[in-house]
């Protein structure tokens, strides 16, 4: 399984998804950069999230909005949230011969697991990265770089609700970075220091916190499964009291089976009226809804679907990674002894295109199939590819997920036609170049 992952890391280093961060300094505290299909396979992710909660979602009873809140917020903030104090912390024991730290619910043992050394009592480490606001660096201008989006969200939620309009219940959703000073960053990008979330924050009335928790969590399991997450490879844990977070009342786990086992990827939260009722405490404002049918006044409960950009990205790339012995194509000889595919859904492939000449020493193929690249560009995320055997271009495209591979050929020259190629079923038809935009966007579901 450790192998499994390797090739995964190997893959996507050597075509551009992810590398590792200031690598030429050597890496830096388990940072990544997302690299030109990275980025735009992350994009996918992201607005398939978005365009589930704010085009897509019907909830029974209210609607979604969107928010994009800063950073850097009054450090009052994480006072309120309990993310200064016990709540956010890991219980830690250091070595006393290497310095080295570990958590204490990962290693069984009273010795370091690196060098064999004594290990001293445990004691709690906060997660919280802290900067400093402005040119002078004194205790009180101390702020953190937030561990959580969801706080700009409960901030904002008078805002929103005045602004907007708005009845109880109602969500909004918010995707950004968020940082934890993790200590013990591990498995790739699944636990990194920086990463991204995928944050709905659900208002409602207390008395229906129930039902909405069991909604969004159908939903939000669905919405992996829509997007070709293997079934057998998602399943939910119910996390019991001792372990929930700080703020939660009720909680579950959406975990995937990564190679290295079973990890969280989201988890689902009642935070109850926790996040309101400590804001308006220390903020000094009345943060309670007032419904005006009911004249009821109350502290809205939030029910969270919380979940990461980096830890979907990787549970997509895992599932989709497939090896094939022999290789697919059983026509040429040349078939290599393993042919890797990557079976991304179609929303989530960075390539949906690529434009391939038969040859590359024909002039007037290539000039041909830069034309058709140039026709689709505008339309899909397209790669134009002339290096290499044809056979040799398709495992490349297959090795990255790309969706159809466009070949122009001697025919095209004469019939205006090129073949169109199925990643996933490998089948070929020819199609006009006339009608080519219109036949790729009726495959792609794209309107
Ligand atoms: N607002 C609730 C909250 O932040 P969480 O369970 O601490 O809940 C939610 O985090 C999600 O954020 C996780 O399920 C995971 O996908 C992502 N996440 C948390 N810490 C992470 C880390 N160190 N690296 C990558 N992703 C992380």
């Amino acid at each position: 399984m450790k192998d499994l992952m390797l090739k995964i890391i190997s893959l996507t280093k050597r075509r551009g998804f992810i590398y590792p961060s200031s690598e030429i300094y050597g890496g830096f505290g388990s940072g990544y950069d997302y690299g030109p299909l990275g980025v735009e396979m992350k994009n996918n992710i992201k607005l398939a999230w978005w365009d589930e909660m704010i085009k897509n979602q019907s909830p029974p009873d209210g609607g979604i909005v969107g928010l994009d809140a800063a950073i850097l917020m009054s450090p009052q903030i994480w006072q309120a949230s309990g993310h200064l104090t016990a709540g956010f912390a890991d219980e830690l024991a250091e070595c006393k011969s290497c310095h080295k730290r570990f958590k204490v619910d990962e290693i069984k043992q009273k010795v370091c697991p690196e060098c064999g050394g004594e290990l001293t009592e445990s004691r709690k480490f906060n997660l919280m990265m802290r900067t400093f606001v402005g040119p002078v660096e004194t205790e009180t201008n101390i702020t953190y770089l937030r561990a959580e989006t969801c706080q700009g969200i409960y901030v904002n939620f008078e805002n929103v609700l005045n602004s907007m309009r708005l009845k109880i219940p109602f969500g909004v959703a918010q995707i950004g970075k968020a940082f934890r000073n993790e200590i013990n960053p591990k498995d790739f990008i699944y636990r990194t220091r920086e990463f991204e979330q995928m944050e709905l924050q659900w208002f409602c009335h207390p008395k229906e916190a129930v039902k909405y928790f069991d909604y969004w969590k159908k939903e939000r399991v669905k919405w992996y499964l829509n997007l070709g997450i293997k079934k057998e490879n998602l399943r939910i844990k119910e996390v019991p009291a001792a372990q929930r977070a700080h703020y939660a009342r009720q909680q579950i786990d959406i975990e995937y089976k990564f190679p290295f086992g079973w990890k969280e990827i989201e988890g689902v939260h009642n935070r109850g009226d926790f996040d309101l009722s400590n804001h308006s405490k220390y903020s000094g404002k009345d943060l309670r809804y007032f419904d005006e049918e009911t004249k009821e006044k109350y502290f809205p409960y939030i029910i969270e679907t919380s979940g990461g950009a980096d830890r979907s990205f990787l549970a997509f790339l895992c599932d989709a990674y497939q090896e094939i012995k022999g290789g697919r194509t059983k026509t040429t000889k040349a078939a290599k002894e393993i042919e890797t595919l990557l079976k991304l859904h179609k929303k989530l492939a960075p390539i949906k295109v690529a434009v391939l000449p038969l040859i590359r020493n024909k002039p007037e193929l290539v000039k041909k199939a830069k034309e058709v690249f140039e026709i689709l560009k505008p339309h899909f995320m397209t790669q134009y590819d002339e290096v290499g055997s044809i056979g040799r271009r398709y495992r490349r495209q297959d090795e990255i997920g790309t969706l159809f591979a466009v070949t122009v050929d001697f025919e095209t020259l004469e019939k205006d036609d090129v073949t169109v190629r199925d990643r996933d079923t490998m089948k070929q038809e020819r199609v006009k170049i006339e009608n080519l935009v219109e036949a790729l966007k009726e495959k792609l579901n794209v309107q």
